[in-house]
């Protein structure tokens, strides 16, 4: 960062290197460190950009200024003068990129002293997270947060001039607006001067985006927060921030070859590094087959395998009834004692499996677990796994939806818990081919499995009307997610641009047409009025941020995060409103009495 000059400096605590020596400089910054050896005070003076030495010598600033300076303490605010002066050969520090030189203090400026801090920027890694999310903005004057937040600035600035450059508007859509449907709750704000009214906040500006294609704007991008009412995850947000595109007259090829481009950019500008070109697809029938997802981690093999057949040979009597019968192979994973490989079947039951059979492949065969039921498909066991001495076999009999849930978390839980080597670190896919509808056996009705907007494979548009449940779980979408290292960075889809086919979709997913009226009037008119073919996708910009920084937890890429109760732990929110404001908006408390603490 180059320093804009003001009369608390003239340059950055990250910028003075051998080839300043010299130069006299005006710094300002908070005292990271202090050492005080008597005759002379070091002082490390750190701004965002940076660490400098200070030194405060009694001969080159004064009796007076030395004297304050054994007075300064961690997280004071500082303005000083100095020369910048050469550290001699003992003193240097290969560590910071300001290590060759020192500045020799002539004047300082207390500009603000600092209470004892709850903790300091060093300490971090010893300070639990919820203290250092109540005092954030101590814990963003870490390197590591200010470069992550550096970081995150510079990828939403090459999505804007990628885009730019190809003819993409950004474009706002309102915050204060009706349900959009992607699959979990709103949050909702009471209007005041329509009493008994809500809006609700947008869980993306799907509906907005695909008004404007109708509105003629052709291209649309937008760096825009979205809102969902879901409990937080490790990548989860309920407040998170979309690049969200949209295009007309395209196909899905066209919108992925875009994206790709954006990707490449970006991983190229931050760190250096080549994606694969093009990207590799893999339909969402084989990813679930082979890794139990659709957002598999192709770091790592351990796929899964169908065994059913051989299973069904056995005397294993979980196995001969199951429907399905699969297995993983854990290179390695023989190592695990046996209090260690029952702890992982409680875990399955956390998936809703029922069990987790596993056996020990030893140089004869296979030992330990099941193995007394395999001895009859051992070797034809060993052969269609690739098995070796000292793996784990792993088991799941079930339901395919349960046996795939439970393996595919499996094969990422044995990865982690065995530091698996990775075969790439950076492992991406398209997952293409996406089933338009799932049926939800609970509810008894069809959901849309990316949302009641996507278009159906032209080949399936025949089929629509067909409510056929066989029929409607066979047919395919024109969706699309982008994967990344098991996480889902981005999803899109080419939308349905004609209201016949809108209003069919609408009716399989059980919205009568009364609804349709009240819910989506506004898209199906836009849609009778001249719709242009169109689609996009959305990347989850803290989730892009999060694996170029190489962290598995959101929050470290988020300024002002909120914790997995959904606290925004240093302003207190959410909070109570006073009366006024609760009868300005109409809202009258109903609340369950708090229950007793004891
Ligand atoms: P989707 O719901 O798949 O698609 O969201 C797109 C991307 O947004 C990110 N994301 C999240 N990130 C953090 N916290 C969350 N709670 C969260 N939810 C989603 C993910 C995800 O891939 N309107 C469609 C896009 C489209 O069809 O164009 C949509 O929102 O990285
Ligand atoms: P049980 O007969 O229930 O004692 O189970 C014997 C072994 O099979 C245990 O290791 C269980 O964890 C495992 N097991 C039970 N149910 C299943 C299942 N549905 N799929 C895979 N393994 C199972």
């Amino acid at each position: 960062m180059e320093a804009i000059e003001t009369r608390y400096r003239t340059q950055t605590c990250g910028q003075l290197r051998q080839s300043d020596v010299g130069k006299t400089v005006k710094l300002a910054g908070w005292v990271h460190s202090y050492r005080d050896h008597g005759g002379l005070v070091f002082v490390d003076l750190r701004d965002r950009d940076g660490i400098t030495q200070l030194v405060f010598d009694p001969d080159t600033c004064g009796q007076l200024v030395h004297e304050e300076s054994r007075r300064l303490r961690s997280e004071f605010v500082i303005s000083i003068s100095g020369k910048i002066t050469a550290r001699s050969a003992e003193a240097l520090n290969k560590k910071i990129p300001t290590g060759e030189i020192e500045i020799h203090v002539q004047t300082m400026d207390l500009l603000s002293a600092a209470a004892t801090p709850p903790f300091t920027p060093d300490e971090h890694e010893s300070i639990n997270e919820e203290r250092r999310l109540e005092y954030r903005y101590i814990d963003l004057r870490r390197p590591e947060m200010s470069q992550t937040l550096r970081t995150r600035y510079r990828v939403s600035k090459i999505m804007r001039d990628y885009l730019g450059e190809r003819g993409f508007w950004e474009i706002e859509t309102p915050f204060l607006t009706k349900s959009t449907p992607e699959g979990s709750r709103d949050f909702i704000v009471p209007s005041r001067l329509v009493p008994g009214s809500f809006y609700a906040l947008p869980q993306s500006p799907q509906l907005f985006k695909q008004i404007l294609m109708v509105g003629g704007v052709d291209k649309y991008m937008q760096i825009v927060r979205c809102f969902r009412d879901e409990d937080p995850r490790a990548d989860r947000q309920a407040e998170f921030t979309q690049l969200d595109v949209e295009m007309s007259f395209i196909d899905k090829e066209n919108i992925i070859a875009i994206i790709e481009g954006l990707l490449r950019t970006i991983w190229k500008e931050i760190l250096g590094v080549e994606i694969p070109d093009p990207i590799p697809h893999m339909d969402y029938d084989e990813a679930v087959n082979r890794y139990g997802t659709d957002r598999p981690d192709l770091r790592f093999g351990m796929e899964l395998m169908d065994v059913t057949d051989l299973a069904h040979t056995t005397d294993f009597g979980v196995f001969k009834s199951a429907a399905m019968v699969k297995c993983i192979r854990v290179p390695g994973g023989a190592k695990l004692t046996r209090k260690e490989t029952d702890a992982l079947a409680d875990w399955s039951k956390g998936y809703g499996a029922k069990g987790l059979a596993v056996s020990k492949v030893t140089a004869t065969g296979l030992d330990t677990g099941i193995a007394k039921f395999l001895s009859g498909i051992a070797p034809a066991l060993i052969g269609r796994m690739e098995a070796k001495e000292g793996d784990l076999l792993c088991f799941a009999a079930d339901q395919p939806g349960v046996v795939h849930k439970v393996l595919g978390e499996l094969r990422l839980k044995m990865a982690r818990d065995l530091k698996l080597e990775p075969s790439t670190p950076w492992a991406w896919v398209w997952v293409v081919n996406f089933p338009l509808l799932d049926w939800d056996a609970e509810e008894k009705k069809w959901n849309a499995v990316h949302h009641p907007f996507t278009s159906p494979r032209d080949e399936d548009m025949s089929n629509l009307s067909n409510r056929d449940q066989g029929v409607l779980s066979s047919l395919k979408s024109k969706a699309y997610d982008i994967v990344l290292n098991g996480y889902e960075l981005g999803g899109g889809s080419i939308r349905i641009h004609r209201m016949d086919i809108q209003q069919e979709i609408f009716s399989i997913l059980g919205i009568n047409p009364e609804q349709q009226k009240l819910r989506f009037g506004f898209l199906l008119d836009a849609l009778k009025f001249g719709a242009p073919p169109h689609g996009g996708l959305a990347l989850g910009l803290d989730r892009i941020v999060m694996l170029l920084r190489g962290t598995s937890n959101i929050r470290d890429v988020i300024a002002f995060p909120k914790t997995q109760s959904g606290a925004d732990l240093m302003c207190g929110s959410p909070s109570e409103l006073d009366e006024k404001q609760l009868r300005e908006t109409h809202i009258r408390l109903s609340l369950a009495p708090k229950p007793a603490t004891t």
